[in-house]
């Protein structure tokens, strides 16, 4: 094996990776804030902030498609003599004699040292506050006086991230700032519509500013070397129109030995329309100052880092596991579970490769987040299914996705994806099985956000089977729409115009024919979920009225869905088969693998056996399973986006990893141990960290959504980090499925699958009112426990019955 470079390591005492050198193979990003202000920041302090939405409320300004990648963020400027540096290496690039990024959990330490000093800037967003801390530590660790030149520098972009990059013959006017003491306003569009200003602050009196960002780095300069820097003077600029930015001026002597602390804030505010200014043009401040006055001085910041690490270590003390495998337990006990709070806040809008504009919150890809989340914040969850389910359509249809700051459904990339109703059930069902809370069913949710539609939160999830009842194709399989989960098998979009969205384009009369086995095995998944629930209920004639439906899917797919080896993947538009070994390419697709062995479809016939067996056939390599086998070579008119992709790449023949769980979820059910640990670990970024860090490119900390498949130029490499399914089906999957303890209404469920070699292992859960202490003994098993013992009392069957209070439980394979 190719001996790889390694950028860093895991410090799993601090929940931190610490990287050791700024050049990783693409930036390495964290993500700071929980609920309404957030910020994404890079190794290198590269990123930008927003408040609740990163299309509309942008913050800062940041720069897409950029040379180099990451330009533009939260920078430090040190002029020590002739030498000028930044703590996190970039922009200036000055060779650093140390330098240091630990990315924990919702804060970044950034760390550098040059000609004897040392800086160190620790970035978070408090809890329940507005704004983004940057604790500024210079320290003198040479043998003279030190007198430093220090000029911070953000650049604010115009609100709207989306105008803010393309409506420049107005945006170059609108401009506008206003400077008081040692704070910078930026107010463009107050004087209009917005009741919102932003601020950066810094608790020391300074010796100057700018605001103009011509004036600071100059036409012909770059953030590497902004010439007010390379002169050592400010100016004093006040914008006008252009580009506003924010930068403090301020001279530091330190004295050897000598360390001194400075507080940036980077502030937002609202004001009512009413108060919005306190004089002609001036914006009204109150609300800044308070703000600035909760967070002006050490303490006060350290006490607000110190409620955030308290915040993080109530959240992780919910679920945590003790296996003796460092490897495992990082993962499980720390970064799984981080990435699911990202992917809970943020869906798939705002990482380095979504660029916050185009995507909000997806239908789809919320109701799987919650998945991940929900053991964490219940009430934010429930929450949250109440906006998703408020966008839903009477028929039970959705809007693929919804934006935050409205929470308004939006038409960007339409609707009518099939699959989206199920979802609702899944994400619903996940949080009463955690909490209890049955009450949520009551709830009265709108449709589409209208006044007066309310019904209950149980009819929307009865209308969501409903859809797929409704909406049978030919086979009496579910019509696929759109798009299935699959966002690019489009089989109702025929498209030669490059200039066509294929998610949006109907050109053929659309849903009429074709048909997805993805979708199919969803809804016998979700569906025994919603019997399930309504038994639980006593609504027995709706359970018996789904069972049915349930069964009489179940036979469709047994019939016109199995292919001999595997299950089919989907019939196009003209009824031919989509994944069959009929086909010249894609013969076999994970996703109906998945959802059809998740669903155990025909496991007495050997449908499911099968159907593993071909995923590790056909599908499997050193890197993960993929989504399809062969890959396409050429582009196929009438299945959309999919062959538009070359091979190995996204949804042609990419690991996808949000689709292996599916399969590793089917190995379990079958009691495969050994295969799904094997297919878990190939995926679990700290075994790839260990090998691949070069190859692998992206984060090594977190999942991403796409590996390079086998079919592709460079295997191996990974894509689009952070914002993916997989980090709650990898939770799902493991805390659920490979650990087994898996939340139930009246209980816990306890029912591991493992690989042989796994030995005795230890679960601290809480669960409701209670905390269980859970211990169990494989012995040598991959399935089925013999035995439970409950505070020393011997349990019936596999599920620990809930109770208030701190229990112990031994439970023997
Ligand atoms: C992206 C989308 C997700 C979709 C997947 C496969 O990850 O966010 O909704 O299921 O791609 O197309
Ligand atoms: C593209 C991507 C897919 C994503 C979709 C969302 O098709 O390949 O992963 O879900 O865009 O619009």
């Amino acid at each position: 094996m190719e001996q790889q470079k390694r950028y860093g390591h895991f410090d799993d005492q601090h929940r931190e990776y610490v990287i050791t050198d700024p050049q990783t193979p693409w930036p390495w990003i964290n993500y700071l804030g929980n609920e309404d202000f957030f910020s994404l920041i890079s190794n290198t302090a590269g990123g930008y902030s927003f408040y609740k939405d990163a299309k509309f409320r942008r913050i800062t300004r940041y720069r897409y498609n950029n040379v180099p990648m990451d330009n533009g963020g939260r920078y430090f400027y040190i002029k020590d003599g002739d030498t000028v540096w930044n703590p996190g290496w970039k922009p200036c690039k000055t060779p650093l004699d140390f330098y240091e990024c630990r990315h924990g959990m919702s804060y970044t330490r950034v760390t550098g040292r040059k000609n004897g000093v040392e800086a160190s800037v620790l970035f978070f967003v408090p809890l329940k506050k507005w704004a983004e801390v940057q604790k500024l530590t210079l320290t003198n660790q040479s043998n003279e006086v030190k007198n430093l030149k220090l000029f911070s520098f953000e650049e604010w972009c115009l609100w709207n991230a989306a105008t803010d990059m393309e409506n420049f013959q107005r945006n170059f006017s609108t401009g506008e700032v206003e400077i008081e003491g040692s704070t910078i306003y930026h107010k463009t569009e107050y004087r209009e519509r917005r009741n919102h200003y932003a601020f950066y602050h810094v608790n020391t009196p300074i010796q100057g500013f700018d605001t103009d960002r011509e004036t600071f780095v100059g036409l012909y300069n770059e953030f590497a070397d902004p010439q007010v820097v390379m002169e050592g003077k400010p100016r004093n600029s006040h914008a006008h129109g252009w580009s506003p930015i924010a930068s403090h001026y301020i001279e530091v002597t330190l004295q050897p030995g000598e360390s001194k602390n400075f507080v940036f804030l980077l502030g937002y505010i609202e004001n009512e329309q009413d108060k919005k200014f306190s004089a002609p043009q001036v914006i009204n401040k109150d609300k800044a100052h308070a703000l600035i006055a909760e967070l002006d001085t050490t303490q006060k910041v350290d006490q607000a880092f110190a409620e955030l690490c308290q915040y993080w270590d109530a959240l992780l003390n919910i679920y945590n596991v003790r296996t003796g495998n460092d490897k495992l337990d990082r993962m499980v006990n720390i970064w799984n579970q981080y990435q699911c709070m990202v992917t809970f806040n943020f869906s798939r809008s705002a990482s380095f490769f979504e660029s916050g504009i185009g995507r909000g919150m997806g239908f789809r890809d919320s109701n799987q987040d919650l998945v991940g989340f929900v053991h964490q914040i219940p009430s934010r969850a429930r929450q949250r299914i109440i906006d998703i389910a408020s966008t839903q359509f009477p028929d039970g249809g959705c809007y693929h996705q919804y934006q935050p700051l409205t929470k308004r459904g939006n038409n960007d990339i339409g609707g009518g994806f099939n699959d989206d109703p199920c979802w609702l059930i899944f994400g619903t069902v996940a949080y009463i099985k955690e909490t209890g809370d049955f009450s949520i069913l009551d709830e009265m949710v709108p449709f589409d956000n209208q006044p007066g539609s309310e019904v209950t939160l149980f009819e929307h999830l009865k209308i969501s089977m409903d859809h797929v009842i409704n909406n049978l194709g030919p086979h009496m399989l579910p019509l696929i729409g759109r798009a299935d989960w699959n966002d690019c098998l489009n089989l109702n979009c025929f498209s030669w115009d490059p200039n066509e969205s294929f998610q949006t384009t109907e050109n053929v009369s659309e849903g009429t024919k074709a048909e997805s086995l993805m979708i199919a095995g969803l809804f016998v998944v979700t569906g025994k979920d919603y019997v399930a629930l309504c038994q639980k209920l006593g609504k027995t004639q709706e359970a018996e009225r789904m069972q049915k439906a349930i069964d009489a899917m179940i036979e469709a797919v047994k019939k016109h869905g199995w292919d001999g080896e595997w299950y089919l993947r989907a019939y196009d538009f003209y009824g031919n088969k989509i994944g069959s070994n009929e086909c010249d390419e894609a013969k076999i697709f994970i996703e109906s693998q998945g959802w059809c062995t998740m669903a155990e479809i025909g496991a007495q016939e050997g449908m499911v056996a099968k159907s593993l067996d071909s995923c590790k056939k056909y599908l499997e390599c050193e890197h993960g399973m993929v989504l399809n086998n062969p890959a396409f070579t050429k582009y196929i008119y009438e299945y959309g986006e999919i062959s538009s992709y070359p091979e190995g790449y996204k949804e042609n023949a990419g690991i996808f990893c949000h689709n292996n769980p599916w399969v590793i979820i089917g190995e379990c059910l079958a009691g495969r141990g050994n295969d799904a640990w094997s297919h878990y670990a190939k995926i679990l970024p700290s075994y790839v960290e260990e090998k691949y860090q070069t190859l692998h490119k992206v984060e090594p900390y977190v999942n991403c959504q796409m590996v390079a498949g086998k079919d592709a130029f460079k295997p191996g490499e990974g894509k689009n980090s952070w914002l993916t399914g997989t980090a709650a089906w990898m939770w799902y999957t493991v805390s659920e499925f490979i650990l087994g303890i898996k939340p139930d209404y009246d209980g816990i469920r306890i029912d591991p699958c493992l690989p042989e070699t796994a030995t005795d292992y230890t679960v601290s859960r809480k669960f409701r009112d209670a905390e269980y202490e859970i211990t169990i003994h494989p012995n040598g098993a991959q399935k089925g426990v013999k035995a439970i013992t409950l505070d020393g009392q011997k349990v019936d069957g596999t599920v620990i019955p809930y109770s208030a209070g701190k229990h112990v439980v031994e439970v023997t394979m």
